[in-house]
């Protein structure tokens, strides 16, 4: 019997150990950050879905053009340390799957979360028709992709469901949802790491 995604890293979080996960994932998030918020003149909302101990949220909620950024994740003790640095901050303890906020927003980020779905499709699906408005872009960062094999025994390391698609295939399941201008590329290569992966997409450009 396989662990929840979501028990596990509420297991994590009472250890402390999400603050080393949002240090390794904070070069490849400047990355994607940057790709939709330098040279960006319009302002928006912001989710993020699996947002951790909302490290991200905090982040780009201060940049002057974010009206508001949130994050949502199913892991109590995430949900609890994200409250406990920023008791002000929006923080929402919520399975992505069934999650709506109730104004949608123009950005939708995740870092590392969308591998741990059975089928990544309902999950980006569910978030296309219910969280992002019109023009707004849907980005996200893996790790766990065909391409990396360093991370093909992740599944089984930590007895926890994942699953291992490529580029092309995760563009598809973009693309099956509805969005326009799906892309992909790599940030942080380099001799020891394939990259993480970045997918983006647009909803009515
Ligand atoms: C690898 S962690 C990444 C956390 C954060 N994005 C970061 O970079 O620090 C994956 C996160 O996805 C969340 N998650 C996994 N499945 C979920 C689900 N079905 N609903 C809500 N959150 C989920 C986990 O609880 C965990 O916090």
């Amino acid at each position: 019997m396989q662990n929840k995604a979501t028990d596990l890293f509420s297991s994590w979080a009472k250890k402390g150990k999400d603050e080393g996960m949002a240090e390794a994932h904070s070069p490849a998030v400047n990355k994607i950050l940057d790709r939709i918020l330098v040279g960006r003149e319009s302002d928006f909302d912001f989710i993020d879905a699996g947002c951790g101990n909302g490290w991200v949220v905090r982040k780009v909620n201060s940049n002057p053009l974010c009206k508001k950024a949130c994050g949502v994740d199913g892991a109590q003790s995430m949900i609890e340390n994200a409250r406990a640095i920023d008791p002000a901050g929006e923080y929402h303890l919520a399975d992505l799957l069934t999650w709506k906020p109730k104004n949608k927003a123009e950005i939708i980020f995740s870092m590392e979360v969308f591998y741990y779905f059975e089928n990544p499709d309902i999950l980006t699906k569910h978030i296309v028709d219910n969280w992002m408005k019109d023009g707004g872009t849907l980005i996200i960062g893996l790790d766990h992709y065909i391409g990396n094999p360093d991370s093909y025994s992740w599944s089984e390391d930590l007895n926890v469901h994942m699953t291992l698609k490529n580029e092309q295939d995760w563009i598809q399941i973009f693309e099956n949802a509805g969005l326009s201008n799906c892309e992909s590329f790599k940030v942080n290569v380099s001799d020891k790491f394939a990259g993480t992966l970045v997918i983006k997409g647009d909803l009515n450009p």
